[in-house]
């Protein structure tokens, strides 16, 4: 089932979406597995749950992709996760073990599975329609298993990411999009449900997507 929230601007989107991922982990009563994804714009929102009073013991955060580059590089997505939550909270993070070879990726796979439950996943949506490193095209989007290695068209190209499998045993997923050039995406989005966001969030029983007027632009079609 498909929620859509149109959101004035960032800074709605910001208390939005920090004050309902706050309601779940409050409401949950035991472990908590949050999935984050990485990208521009989660991370001020990332930065206001961590100012939240939330009982962060009973949660562990894990990564939805990895861009494969040290913590070291502003590319990382696991140093903006650590800066933004990780730091202030002492939140329990499992990063993609990028400090070596990608067949690691199975590691973090099994890690991943042996979790007890898979509450929520933040997802993000690239313009041209991919989420999580699961590109339009790319082999990743037909591997098994938890996590596998992707390839983005863009810098930097190796990836690490949940699969299409993995990202589908979430019982919910948030969906963040903000910026113009993601309007006329979301109209493609809505008429084909190839785009590897519809394909995991098709799966997904519960998707809450949060919009803002400038990503919606003036019209869009929701589905
Ligand atoms: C990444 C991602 C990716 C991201 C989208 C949207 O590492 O790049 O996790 O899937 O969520 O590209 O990114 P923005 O929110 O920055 O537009």
């Amino acid at each position: 089932m498909n929620h859509f929230h149109l959101l004035a601007d960032k800074a709605e989107m910001i208390h939005v979406v920090a004050s309902s991922v706050a309601e779940l982990i409050r409401a949950a009563e035991g472990p908590f597995t949050l999935a984050l994804s990485g990208g521009s714009t989660p991370e001020p929102i990332y930065a206001r749950l961590a100012e939240l009073d939330l009982p962060w013991e009973r949660v562990t955060v894990i990564q939805v992709d990895e861009r494969w580059v040290p913590e070291t590089d502003p590319a990382s997505n696991a140093a903006m996760i650590r800066r933004s939550l990780v730091v202030a909270t002492g939140v329990k993070f499992l990063a993609f073990p990028v400090h070596g070879p990608t067949s690691q990726v199975q590691e973090y796979g099994e890690w991943v599975a042996a979790l007890p439950s898979f509450d929520l996943a933040l997802l993000g949506m690239g313009a041209d329609g991919h989420t999580a490193s699961l590109f339009p095209g790319d082999a990743a989007l037909q591997a098994d298993g938890w996590a596998t290695t992707g390839t983005a068209p863009v810098q930097p190209q190796t990836r690490g990411t949940l699969t299409l499998g993995a990202l589908q045993r979430f019982e919910r997923a948030m969906v963040l999009i903000d910026g113009a050039d993601k309007t006329e995406t979301l109209q493609k989005i809505a008429a084909d449900k190839g785009f590897p966001i519809r394909r995991v969030t098709d799966g997904i029983a519960q998707v809450d997507w949060f919009i803002t007027q400038a990503a919606a632009g003036k019209t869009i079609q929701l589905f």
